[in-house]
């Protein structure tokens, strides 16, 4: 089990975070086309590569997240994690298969994919993944989340991380509430307090070894239909209270999702978290969009300029690893 702990804390400390290219081919098709890009398997293998190629890779990141086409991926005959774990990064997998309708809901999810998991876990593996993902999904509104949604994705939650790690692979944990409706930042705090104390009640009745688990949480935001004003440093009061009431001190560290919020808020967040951050938990980055969006506008518009693209990528991962320390300042995005 000291393994898995040492692994976790090799993807997020010292400033490292995750990179989250783990977009399914839906996803990624959306991606790319909403800058005009055509989606196909070498489309989205050409981007991708470019970003796991950058000096960054070096400097700020600690664990990539691929999707099942792409860790199957070569270039040049070298499968995509060698090249990751070259850079000496961690490769990871998402291995949930989506957010289904729960059978009792219209509208709550219920996330898919533990039928088989232990096989597909064990190929993996042989793949050079050396941790996984696993997204539960859950929206706020007057009756959301209920009971049946916590409990249900929670229990899923456990059931994927026991045996993630029988499989000796690191499990990130993503119980994310969504930022889309009205709701106040009080809201979002209560909500997201209850999911994350469910999910941890699982994970120890299954008996998940806390030290090697990482938890990737949404942060505490109004929603993004809400009036209300807040500033970095609310949000990152709000979210740090969360975490230290619902998260047991064993877990080595957590990892934010940036869920629909701009590169410069998901930085600035981070760093107001870090410059406060009163637990002991490691709180680093665990991104998608706010890590690729420009990387992805600017390789649309230059798609020989590979530096180019690795620049913009380079200059986004500099800022969160210099959130993820307490060291972000605003004038430094000038750069
Ligand atoms: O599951 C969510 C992704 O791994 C993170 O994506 O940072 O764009 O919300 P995001």
């Amino acid at each position: 089990m000291s393994e898995l702990n040492s692994i976790a804390i090799k993807i997020i400390s010292s400033g490292k975070g995750i990179l989250a290219a783990d977009e399914s081919t839906a996803t990624m098709t959306k991606r790319l086309e909403s800058v005009n890009v055509v989606s196909n398997t070498e489309s989205r293998l050409k981007f991708r590569n470019i970003l796991f190629s950058a000096d960054a890779m070096k400097v700020c990141v600690g664990g990539v997240i691929l999707y099942d086409e792409t860790i199957k991926q070569t270039i040049n005959s070298t499968l995509i994690s060698k090249i990751i774990s070259s850079s000496d990064v961690v490769p990871g997998i998402k291995v949930d298969t989506g957010a289904k309708i729960l059978s009792s809901s219209t509208e709550e999810k219920i996330t898919e994919g533990l039928d088989g998991l232990r096989e597909r876990l064990k190929d993996y593996y042989k793949l050079g993944a050396r941790f996984t993902k696993w997204r539960a999904v859950y929206k706020i509104s007057n009756s959301f989340p209920s009971k049946v949604a916590i409990s249900t994705n929670s229990h899923a939650l456990a059931r994927y991380a026991s045996l993630v790690q029988e499989a000796g692979m690191v499990p990130v944990v993503e119980p994310e509430v969504l930022m889309d409706g009205n709701h106040d930042s009080k809201e979002c705090y209560q909500k997201t307090s209850e999911v994350i104390k469910k999910c941890f009640e699982e994970l120890i009745l299954q008996k998940v070894d806390l030290k090697g688990v990482i938890l990737k949480p949404n942060m505490i935001l109004p929603g993004t239909k809400s009036k209300e004003e807040i500033d970095p440093e609310q949000i990152s009061e709000l979210t740090i209270k969360c975490l230290i009431e619902s998260v047991p001190k064993e877990v080595p560290g957590i990892a934010f999702l940036s869920g629909g919020q701009s590169e410069f808020q998901a930085t600035e967040n981070l760093n107001m978290i870090n410059l406060k951050n009163n637990s002991n938990f490691t709180m680093t980055y665990s991104y998608g969009r706010a890590l690729q969006q420009s990387a992805l506008k600017y390789w649309a518009n230059n798609q020989d300029d590979i530096i180019g693209t690795q620049e913009v990528f380079n200059h986004r991962a500099k800022m969160c690893t210099l959130a993820a320390k307490g060291q972000w300042k605003k004038e430094l995005e000038k750069n």
